[in-house]
């Protein structure tokens, strides 16, 4: 049967994004590959076509670090030719831990890609979703400071202006500066979440912050000193350990039950935050597959 829903899931191009990607095709979904680079994208499309043959994929170029390209993408999206757009996975992201970079925009490069990108792409998908439907942000343990996240620096939260502008940023250009300014962009992921949650008002799309706890071995850590990647490499080949790591161990799963509904019914949707009230209907779906999970109520 052909598909009947489509997702897009941006940063298919490895590591997590195309892990959702792998198995939301399985799933049936028709996947929207959002890639910066092409070739990169036509290589996820082979290798997911590899394991399922029958996948309704698509390539979709779309630079986050870029606003006017994230303008295209959107406007791509929104002209049809495929299933109802029921889902986007806000999954691209980066770590820049080398000093300041910028984007196209010359915004800072991180605050771009991982939030402003995403901001504007779900401002402008948000009318082309169809119910049910569901919008993900991946982000991260990192905005719960140091003891909880693996002895990442706590977020710097400061007017947005500021953080998008690396001239007038509080942050410095210390690795240390640019692992404050990686997990306030994660920070801005979970607010952004929670008033997305909020403006849905009483429709039916949910919005999920989802953190799917530390993968070492995924392409996020290439901006880090070598020693620094060996060690990931090293956790990697130990990653059920891992899990016994401060800020690692926050994979509570689902009571039998319990809802995985996050957005206007809890009024906000953070999964992954630790701390939540019991009868919060998020902070449900912790594991690595929480993506796809959150998907079987689409
Ligand atoms: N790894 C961890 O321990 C960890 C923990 C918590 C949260 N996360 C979050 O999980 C998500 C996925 O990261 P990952 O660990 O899977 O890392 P990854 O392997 O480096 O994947 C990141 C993806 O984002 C894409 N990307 C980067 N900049 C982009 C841009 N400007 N426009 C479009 N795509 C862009 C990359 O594309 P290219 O192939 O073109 O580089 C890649 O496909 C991120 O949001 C990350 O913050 C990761």
């Amino acid at each position: 049967m052909p598909p009947t829903k489509s997702v897009v899931i941006t940063g298919a191009s490895s590591g997590l994004g195309l892990h959702v990607a792998v198995e939301l095709a399985r799933a049936d979904w028709h996947v929207v590959l959002g890639c910066r680079a092409p070739e990169r994208g036509a290589a996820a499309a082979a290798l997911i076509r590899e394991r399922s043959p029958a996948a309704s994929l698509e390539v979709l170029e779309m630079d986050l670090a870029s606003l006017d390209s994230v303008r295209a993408a959107a406007s791509a999206l929104a002209t049809g030719g495929r299933p109802p757009l029921h889902a986007l996975v806000s999954n691209a992201g980066v770590q820049v831990a080398n000093g300041v970079r910028r984007s196209a925009d010359g915004h800072e490069l991180t605050f771009a890609t991982n939030h402003l990108g995403h901001f504007l792409l779900i401002r402008l998908l948000l009318d082309h979703v169809a119910e049910p439907g569901r919008v993900v942000l991946v982000s991260s343990g990192t905005h719960m400071g140091p003891r909880h996240s693996f002895g990442f620096p706590a977020p710097v939260w400061a007017d947005p202006a500021l953080l998008a502008d690396p001239d007038h940023s509080p942050m410095d250009a210390t690795g240390r500066g640019g692992r404050q300014r990686y997990a306030t962009s994660k920070l801005a992921n979970l607010y952004t979440t929670y008033e997305l949650a909020r403006r849905l008002g009483e429709r039916r799309i949910t919005a999920n912050a989802f953190d799917p706890g530390l993968m070492p071995l995924t392409g996020l850590s290439r901006d880090y000193p070598t020693r620094i990647r060996r060690v990931y490499e090293a956790l990697g080949a130990f990653s059920p350990l891992i899990l016994t790591f401060p800020g690692s161990r926050r994979r509570p799963r689902p009571r039998k039950g319990q809802d995985q509904r996050g957005g206007h019914h809890g009024g906000g949707s953070a999964s992954g935050l630790r701390n939540r009230k019991a009868d919060d209907p998020v902070g449900s779906v912790l594991t690595a597959h929480g993506v796809v999970r959150l998907m079987w109520q689409v």
